[in-house]
């Protein structure tokens, strides 16, 4: 069984282009014994945010090793094609379960489609798959996520006592079941004050694949636009990060307050340097420790018993089986939260262009 998964394994590595060797970053030692199935994840890429190839990569690894169970993990680099490879080398492989971040729900349901044709165990990881049919599904209350962006903005617009400031809306990718979620949060919280003339409605547009790059382009051409934009609700660091340049460019930064989410190194150091008016914070430890224990429950051919709650999949009408976890909101004020957690370590965070701000926010 061991030898059988290992030779498939390098077999699959050779079809596969970029960064990454395939089962490079096998998580385990294969010691699980013969009767525990290897698992195969699939993260989306390096660029959309930091996360990826950073938190979700480290602690899924962890959580894996020290539980002795092997773990092919790779990234698609954002590339569909790539996706859909990697999962056909992990199913034919014999991976036991599969769990996926999708890069949108056509290529990840085509993907739990063939896993489960081979009688694999899956998972959603933090994107749920529309109409995908995963066993189980492990995020965060993606719904509050963006509450907490839209109440974040609002505080922050509310400090600085526009006159009905004009908020541009950047959202997350259109193929992202998530984006849908965190913007159904904020507009519940926008929305209200549209429409009672706190602030006005600006200019509002989708990024597509959550690209930093094509955000900027997009935040520019808004603010050629709309001169008067005075607020951004950006749906993560990497959106903020690229409207924060363009803002700088007009040297605007600070005074139009923008969101984020990740809490990412970038992020919050934008946080500390008064440039970004907050982030959310979700703790991806939780987040793969969770998808990691329900994947070494079926690897064992165990009944998981930690999916307590269920989400339901809007396109297919089912319940899915589901680990939510809870985000937090960040601000200047908090920022040292993210630090204690051990998400972020301080030397990385407190560069000298914040060094200040970090000791000020009790950092060191
Ligand atoms: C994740 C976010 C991330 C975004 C871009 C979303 O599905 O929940 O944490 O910033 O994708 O990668």
């Amino acid at each position: 069984m061991m030898r059988k998964g290992l030779f498939a394994c390098a077999a699959a590595g050779s079809l596969i282009l970029g960064g990454l060797t395939a089962c490079g970053d096998d998580g385990g030692s294969g010691s699980g014994g013969s009767d525990t199935g290897k698992v195969g994840v699939i993260l989306p890429d390096t660029k959309s945010s930091a996360r990826w190839a950073t938190a979700d990569l480290t602690y899924l690894k962890q959580a894996f090793a020290a539980a002795g169970v092997t773990a092919d993990i790779q990234n698609a680099q954002g590339d569909k094609t790539q996706f859909q490879t990697i999962a056909e080398g992990m199913i034919s492989s014999g991976v036991k379960v599969l769990m996926i971040v999708n890069l949108d729900s056509g290529t990840g349901k085509a993907v739990l489609d063939k896993a489960r044709t081979a009688g694999i165990a899956t998972i959603d990881y933090d994107r749920l798959t529309l109409d995908g049919g995963a066993d189980y599904y492990v995020s965060f209350d993606n719904v509050k996520v963006g509450e907490l962006q839209g109440q974040g903005l609002a505080d922050c617009l509310a400090a600085k006592k526009y006159p009905k400031p004009v908020v541009a809306e950047l959202n997350g990718s259109p193929t992202d079941n998530n984006a849908t979620l965190f913007a159904q949060g904020y507009n519940s919280v926008l929305d209200p004050k549209y429409a009672d003339g706190t602030f006005t409605k600006g200019p509002n547009q989708d990024v597509p694949d959550w690209d930093g790059a094509q955000a900027a382009t997009i935040f520019e051409q808004m603010l050629t636009e709309n001169r008067t934009i005075k607020g951004v609700l950006a749906a993560n660091d990497t959106l903020g990060n690229a409207a924060i340049g363009i803002l700088k460019k007009n040297k605007l930064n600070g005074q139009v307050p923008v969101t984020g989410q990740d809490a990412t190194v970038q992020g919050l150091q934008n946080i500390l340097a008064g440039d970004q008016c907050m982030t959310v914070y979700k703790a991806v430890k939780k987040e793969a420790d969770a998808a990691a224990e329900l994947a070494i429950a079926l690897a064992k051919e165990q009944k998981p018993s930690t999916a307590t709650s269920t989400v339901k999949d809007p396109t297919s009408g089912k319940d899915v089986p589901s680990v939510l976890l809870d985000p937090q909101s960040i601000t200047k004020d908090n920022v040292k939260a993210v630090v204690d957690d051990g998400y972020v370590k301080a030397a990385e965070l407190c560069v000298p262009q914040v060094a200040k701000a970090c000791t000020e926010a009790g950092i060191s």
